[in-house]
């Protein structure tokens, strides 16, 4: 790989960094009043986020009112069973809804031309690629299978991902082949993304929270593993960052199998625990809870310090442990931005 100049990009590749490049999960989206009004004409979600031209204007508002240092492009993890099949909707106020299947169905949805038919968030990476900054970074992403299973089985967000859980216990054959096309229209996505312009790679695994160890390795580690190897072998030299979102102790096995290059940590990880447990060498992102950021104030400067110090001799990158939440006041970000750069 050649050299870069960009903060994130050379924190990934490991140097360790004086002021840690900084960006924010969701920093696209209901906080921002610019949001809200181009949100406001999109009457479809899925829509808006394969509508290159939209996608793209909302991607890069962020970065013109904050100038993070990265920037991740505007689509959703649930895409990819839109894009295999399964019918996905949003209500307003509610969250995800996709039609009910059972699982032998789910299970025989075919990765193949997932990735072509998500074509149009490329077309906004290749937007993207033209119009950042020099100094910021592109970020493309994907749901990891296990957590976009859940939403597929579920039909919906669920809070103990009971009926998913169930079948990957009661199922076992079903679930692996759902999450092994999973990975593999997931990997295709991914590399597709990268050849469009996509600098660095992220894999979220929001719901890695509440598993024993043995489904941890079938649904987590295995799927993930999948994924980054295919995207590998491609020939994809973009970092890739996994998010193992309330994994607690298993970020420590997760780190060292699944062949992630660094790692996103959540608010709810012991901060000290984790210094010592996850791999020396091993970028790490985080883990401001975003709680933190509605409240602002001296919390608000308390914490960051904590994180800055706590993480300040490794190759870090400042964010937080979960996406931003619509009622966050945008001005609190600057005060973050101060914080962490000093100005
Ligand atoms: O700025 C960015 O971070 C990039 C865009 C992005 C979105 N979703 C846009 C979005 C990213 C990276 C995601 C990932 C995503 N989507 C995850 C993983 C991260 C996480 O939050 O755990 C998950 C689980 C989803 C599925 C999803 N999409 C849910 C559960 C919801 C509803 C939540 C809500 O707050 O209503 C979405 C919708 C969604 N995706 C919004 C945005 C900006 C809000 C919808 C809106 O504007 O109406």
């Amino acid at each position: 790989m050649t050299q870069s100049h960009k903060p994130l990009l050379r924190v990934l590749a490991g140097e360790t960094l004086a002021t840690p490049p900084v960006w924010l999960m969701r920093q696209a989206g209901r906080y921002l009043p610019e949001y809200r009004e181009v949100r406001a004409k999109q009457s479809d979600f899925i829509a808006f986020c394969l509508n290159p031209e939209a996608a793209t204007e909302v991607t890069l508002q962020p970065i013109r009112r904050y100038g993070f240092d990265a920037s991740i492009v505007f689509a959703d993890i649930l895409l990819i069973p839109h894009a295999m099949g399964q019918k996905v909707w949003f209500e307003k106020g509610e969250g995800p809804r996709l039609t009910q299947m059972e699982l032998a169905k789910l299970a025989a949805l075919s990765p193949d031309g997932a990735a072509e038919r998500l074509d149009p968030v490329c077309e906004t990476l290749r937007r993207l690629s033209k119009a950042l900054p020099g100094d910021c970074t592109l970020i493309g992403f994907a749901g990891a299978p296990w957590t976009v299973a859940t939403y597929m089985i579920e039909g919906a967000g669920s809070k103990d991902r009971w009926k998913a859980r169930t079948a990957a216990w009661s199922e076992p054959g079903l679930m692996d082949q759902l999450l092994a096309n999973l990975a593999d229209a997931t990997a295709d996505y991914l590399i597709a993304q990268a050849k469009a312009g996509a600098e660095v790679l992220k894999i979220f695994e929001s719901w890695a929270e509440g598993l024993p160890a043995p489904l941890f390795e079938r649904v987590v580690i295995r799927p993930t593993r999948r994924i980054v190897e295919t995207v590998k072998a491609a020939g994809i030299t973009a970092p890739i960052i996994g998010f193992p979102k309330g994994a607690g102790p298993h970020y420590v096995r997760y780190a060292a199998e699944t062949g992630i290059d660094a790692i996103a940590t959540d608010h709810g990880l012991d901060t000290d625990w984790a210094v010592t447990n996850l791999p020396r060498g091993m970028p790490v992102q985080g883990q401001l809870d975003p709680a933190v950021l509605k409240a602002g104030g001296e919390a608000l400067r308390s914490e960051t310090q904590r994180l800055l110090d706590a993480w300040g001799g490794r190759p870090y990158v400042f964010n937080l442990g979960h996406g931003i939440n619509p009622d966050v006041p945008p001005e609190h970000v600057d005060a973050l931005l101060a914080y962490i750069r000093g100005s």
